[in-house]
């Protein structure tokens, strides 16, 4: 299913069906961000807001953009900080960020959903001042060549959602090409996937 019209289904449950990954992508993220303090966040693709409130505290302003407005519509309810800006955007759109303004870029669990790399890291390297950050939470491309894709049960019904495998190297090719280098990679595995590939990789890529 086209993905703007299946989270915009999902929206309804996404916060509360059994999902290992967006629950593991919460604590990593929280794990790897607890220090983090700077003046702008922009959180790509920041869904009903899972990771919203707690970048809120750690930043002057958050720029939450999505292109889902029934994810949007979840994460505005349940965030009342008023440093979050959320704005309906196409990521592999211009973002409604200026140029060199933030500090600090998150990117979690949308990758998998975008066709060409660069139309995010160009935008990611592009918003960032000079020694910006830029943390990607992703599924694992070793996840992928297993055949996993993002889904969800509603009312009996699995719908998975159009997804792109992106390796390693596409990743870092593209940070490459936009100026960006990597600072850590990390491989992180939930407590059910014992003897399994990796479920997330991260990346943490620095402007230079
Ligand atoms: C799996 S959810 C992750 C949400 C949040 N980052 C989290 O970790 O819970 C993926 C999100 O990416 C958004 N998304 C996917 N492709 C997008 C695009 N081209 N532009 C904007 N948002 C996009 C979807 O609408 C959805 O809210």
């Amino acid at each position: 299913m086209n993905v703007q019209d299946a989270y915009n289904q999902w929206s309804v449950i996404y916060d509360t069906n059994d999902n290992p990954t967006r629950d593991l992508d919460a604590d990593i993220t929280r794990k790897a961000l607890k220090d983090l303090r700077c003046n702008t966040i922009v959180e790509a693709g920041c869904g009903t807001g899972k990771n919203t409130a707690f970048l809120a505290e750690r930043a002057h302003t958050v720029y939450a953009l999505d292109f889902s407005p029934e994810m949007l519509a979840k994460a505005a309810a349940r965030i009342s900080a008023e440093n979050v800006r959320f704005v309906e955007t196409d990521l592999t759109q211009p973002w409604p960020v200026e140029s060199e303004s933030a500090e600090f870029v998150t990117c979690n669990l949308v990758l998998e959903h975008i066709a060409d790399l660069n139309d995010v890291f160009s935008e990611a390297a592009r918003v960032l001042s000079r020694s910006g950050h830029f943390y990607i939470s992703e599924l694992h491309p070793f996840k992928q060549y297993q055949g996993t894709v993002a889904n969800f049960q509603q009312h009996g019904v699995t719908t998975q959602i159009d997804a792109f495998v992106h390796h390693i190297s596409d990743f870092l090719a593209a940070a490459t090409a936009n100026g960006l280098h990597l600072l850590e990679l990390g491989e992180w595995w939930h407590a059910d996937d014992v003897q399994k590939p990796p479920r997330l990789i991260t990346f943490l890529f620095e402007k230079t």
